[in-house]
């Protein structure tokens, strides 16, 4: 059964109140109240720059304001990623983040000359997504690429699995419908999926 949750809010803006916050909240709600260990990780509130070269990639030290986030997620069996569709992919603010708690010794261990090793098997994911959009468009049209280029890239090939997915058209989408995803967050949060 997980345990330990940290949930990492991707929506740029720090003002809060939209409906992924609400999202992010009854998940919470639910892990606790199922006697979940929870951790909150609001990236439009930390500050960072975005990281610029390889050099720094590979040798450079995370942000000081981001060691927190990075011994939150290590600490966590389980990730819960909420963020807005925008131009079908993460916004830039959360990929920026990532960019950086992924660094080498995080996620993965690169060896001279053998394959990297991957530091994060055992946990597990689940991808929370909001998009103008209807879901369908989103996954037959588009392939879901900017969420399967993050999976690929970054979650499966650092070990997590399994990585499940919660996407959300708001295009057709009223009060009532927003309160029933607001409960089935709720739910997994209970669950601890
Ligand atoms: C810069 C930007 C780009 C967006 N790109 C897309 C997109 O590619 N596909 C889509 O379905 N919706 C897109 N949207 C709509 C957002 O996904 C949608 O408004 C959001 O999920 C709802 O969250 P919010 O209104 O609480 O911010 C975009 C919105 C913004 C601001």
């Amino acid at each position: 059964m997980t345990k330990r949750i940290v949930i990492i809010q991707g929506h740029p803006d720090p003002a809060g109140h939209h409906l992924l916050h609400a999202m992010a909240d009854a998940y919470a709600e639910g892990a606790s109240a199922a006697g979940r260990e929870v951790r909150r990780i609001e990236v439009a509130k930390l500050e960072f720059p975005l990281l610029r070269t390889q050099e720094d990639f590979e040798t450079g030290a995370s942000p000081p304001g981001l060691r927190p986030s990075q011994e939150d997620m290590r600490w966590a069996e389980h990730w819960v990623f909420l963020f807005p569709l925008w131009h079908g992919m993460m916004p830039a603010m959360l990929k920026g983040f990532l960019e950086h708690i992924f660094r080498p010794g995080f996620a993965m261990e690169y060896k001279e000359g053998g394959c990297p090793k991957r530091l994060l098997a055992g946990r597990s994911a689940r991808i929370v997504v909001t998009m103008g959009m209807p879901v369908l468009l989103y996954r037959w049209y588009f392939g879901a690429y900017g969420v399967r280029g993050f999976e690929r890239s970054m979650l499966s090939f650092a070990g997590i699995k399994p990585i499940r997915e919660s996407f959300f058209g708001l295009s057709f989408a009223d009060e009532k419908k927003r309160s029933h995803w607001i409960d089935e967050m709720r739910k997994h949060g209970r669950r601890g999926d």
